[in-house]
């Protein structure tokens, strides 16, 4: 059967981007990884695109993992591949130039939860469930967990999720800070749009400065990721955006960020 695995969307300013296999669970298999590589590189090369939400087709599942049955005939090296396949796209979307939202609307598990935890922001259906459940299957996460759960929510909850391989519910991700918010499930959508849409309409050249910080702070030393934020933060002067925000605070009116 052909699909789409998949599926772009824009309203407005934002680019709705939906894996699209909901009779597997959105289980990415290596053609939606590469599908969702194009997609990323496409809206980061996009102006007009100014926040990504990533989510899962159908009622169940944002991503429900790796496609086990894909993995299943893999060999060792075809296995390394796959897993620098899903790294890859992982690492793109982290280091994507524009936030991008994930908004988890059931599971998240293994690769989906990897992918989630490349998103900048997190928001969670109350319904969600996530986890690291490849120890179930004699495996473990190989596009990113072991790393970005570690740097996410610390040593515990990384071995526990990882060595356990049990699912939590969203509650409990919100409190380990691997989600950002949960909302009911009803109003997650509207949610999630409201939020893309408040970071729309910010200046894109200072939440880019955001990002490159954060990804650069986590990387390096103290010293070096302040040096770095200086940098940035200089150069936030050169922009129009910031002539126009420091001015339409100084003249109480709403501003108005072109991007340059
Ligand atoms: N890879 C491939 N196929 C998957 C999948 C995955 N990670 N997760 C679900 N699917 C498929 C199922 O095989 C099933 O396909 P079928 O209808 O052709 O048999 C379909 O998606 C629906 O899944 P099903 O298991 O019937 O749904 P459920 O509601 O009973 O259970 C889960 C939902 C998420 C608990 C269960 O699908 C599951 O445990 N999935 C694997 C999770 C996992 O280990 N992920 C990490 C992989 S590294």
């Amino acid at each position: 059967m052909s699909e789409t695995p998949v599926l772009t969307a824009d309203r407005g300013a934002v680019r709705v981007v939906t894996v699209n296999r909901p009779d597997k669970l959105n289980a990415l298999n290596a053609a939606t990884l590469d599908a969702l590589l194009a997609a990323f590189e496409a809206a980061a090369a996009d102006p007009s695109v100014r926040c990504v939400v990533l989510t899962g087709a159908g009622p169940k599942a944002f991503v429900a993992g790796a496609d086990i049955a894909e993995m299943n005939g893999l060999t060792a090296v075809q296995g390394r591949d796959f897993s620098l396949r899903g790294q890859k796209l992982m690492r793109r979307v982290e280091k994507m130039p524009k936030p991008v939202i994930g908004m988890i609307n059931g599971f998240a598990l293994g690769g989906g939860l990897e992918l989630a935890m490349g998103c900048h922001l997190r928001i969670a259906a109350d319904t969600a469930k996530v986890g690291q459940p490849e120890i179930n299957l004699g495996l473990i996460p190989g596009f990113g967990g072991t790393q970005r759960l570690l740097r996410l929510a610390g040593r515990a909850a990384t071995l526990e999720l990882c060595l356990v391989g049990a699912p939590i519910d969203a509650a409990r991700a919100r409190e380990l800070g691997i989600v950002n918010r949960v909302v009911p499930a009803a109003e997650l959508e509207a949610e999630t749009m409201k939020l893309a849409e408040q970071i729309a309409n910010s200046a894109p050249l200072a939440l880019r400065g955001v990002l490159d910080c954060v990804n650069v702070g986590g990387e390096c030393g103290i010293e070096e990721g302040l040096e770095y934020e200086t940098a940035q933060f200089g150069l936030m002067f050169a922009t129009q955006d910031m002539r126009e925000g420091t001015t339409a605070f100084l003249e109480r009116r709403k501003p108005n960020f072109s991007g340059q």
